[in-house]
């Protein structure tokens, strides 16, 4: 079952219910959606992503009112989510005693990572099934994520008994994750949402790097094709494809991240692109420097992880 009528929405619910997994659309990229309290249903996210247990999954809720039942939102945690909610941005807090997360999808630990999602597809099924979803991006583990529900497909489509067609991802990198866990906030991974815009309202964010244990995601070699990516390269090696950034004659073999170099456009289009790039056998992959402000960040925190150096 394809599609995102009401109907097919209210399918894709009870498909959670009996435990089964769902391709759901986000405005950040596509997730392997199942629910958030059956150990089972998560055992099988992890199986189909070839994800690490000790790697927890964000819980997606509709509003605050149901986040409340989740974890303990501080005053931050609440400044945060007014500003940002729906949105790309996940909050991880300390679990509520009756938090219904699984310990499987926490991953053990006494925090959870919570949010809500823009997107209108995701907001209906959150409501229809009613309780949070967990949901990893839809991508094997280690691959880049999916961007359009054909990717998602191709990735980890066989282990979904639903999927839901969102179109494509609108911001095209994953959310925002910040800690509002003992002392100042730290930001765990950069994401949909820019520092800026989140230092503009709470001040300077704390650096990850001594947080890696809390964040265990962070670790390893991520969002990689399987060509070799070489990064801030000004111009393509003969046999190499070439991820562009602002204006660039257009080759062959060469893929433009956004021609008027606008850092939304080029967030939208990474996924997508590392995709396309790859699909041609290349020799390698280069990719034009990248400024490193607003969703720029995120960009490069992903182009740093895909080339396989760490942190
Ligand atoms: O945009 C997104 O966030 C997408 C869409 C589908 O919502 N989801 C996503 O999930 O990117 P995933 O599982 O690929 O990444 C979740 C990240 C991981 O880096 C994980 O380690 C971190 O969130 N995380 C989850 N729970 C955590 C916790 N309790 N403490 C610290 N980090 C946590
Ligand atoms: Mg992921």
């Amino acid at each position: 079952m394809t599609g995102a009528s009401p109907q097919a929405v209210a399918e894709a619910a009870d498909v959670l219910r009996r435990g089964g997994l769902v391709m759901m659309p986000t405005e950040t990229v596509y997730g392997l959606a199942a629910d958030a309290s059956n150990p089972a249903a998560v055992a099988a996210v992890f199986e189909a992503k070839g994800r690490p247990m000790f790697n927890p999954l964000i819980a997606h809720v509709a509003d605050l009112t149901a986040a409340h039942k989740l974890v303990a939102m501080d005053a931050w945690a609440m400044v945060l989510a007014k500003a940002f909610w729906p949105g790309p941005l996940t909050i991880v807090a300390p679990a509520e005693r009756e938090c219904p997360v699984c310990d499987l999808a926490r991953a053990g630990l006494d925090s959870v990572a919570v949010r809500a999602p823009a997107h209108p597809v995701a907001l209906a099924l959150l409501k229809a099934f009613g309780g949070p979803i967990c949901a990893p991006s839809a991508n094997r583990s280690g691959r880049p994520s999916p961007t359009s529900l054909a990717a998602a497909m191709e990735e980890t489509g066989l282990a979904v008994q639903a999927a839901l067609d969102g179109g494509p991802c609108a911001v095209g990198v994953e959310s925002t994750v910040v800690s509002v866990l003992d002392g100042p906030l730290r930001l765990l991974r950069p994401g949909g949402v820019s520092r800026e815009r989140i230092e503009a309202l709470v001040g300077r964010l704390t650096e990850a790097d001594d947080d890696a244990k809390r964040s265990p995601g962070r670790l390893t070699r991520h969002y990689a094709p399987q060509a070799p990516l070489r990064l801030n390269a000004e111009a393509p090696l003969p046999g190499e494809a070439y991820l562009a950034f602002g204006p660039w004659p257009n080759l062959p073999g060469v893929i433009n991240l956004s021609p008027t170099a606008d850092l939304s456009e080029a967030a939208q289009r990474l996924f997508a692109a590392l995709r396309q790039a790859d699909s041609a056998n290349p020799r390698g992959i280069a990719v034009a420097p990248i400024p490193h402000r607003g969703l720029g960040e995120a960009i490069n925190d992903r182009l740093k992880r895909a080339a396989g150096f760490i942190g």
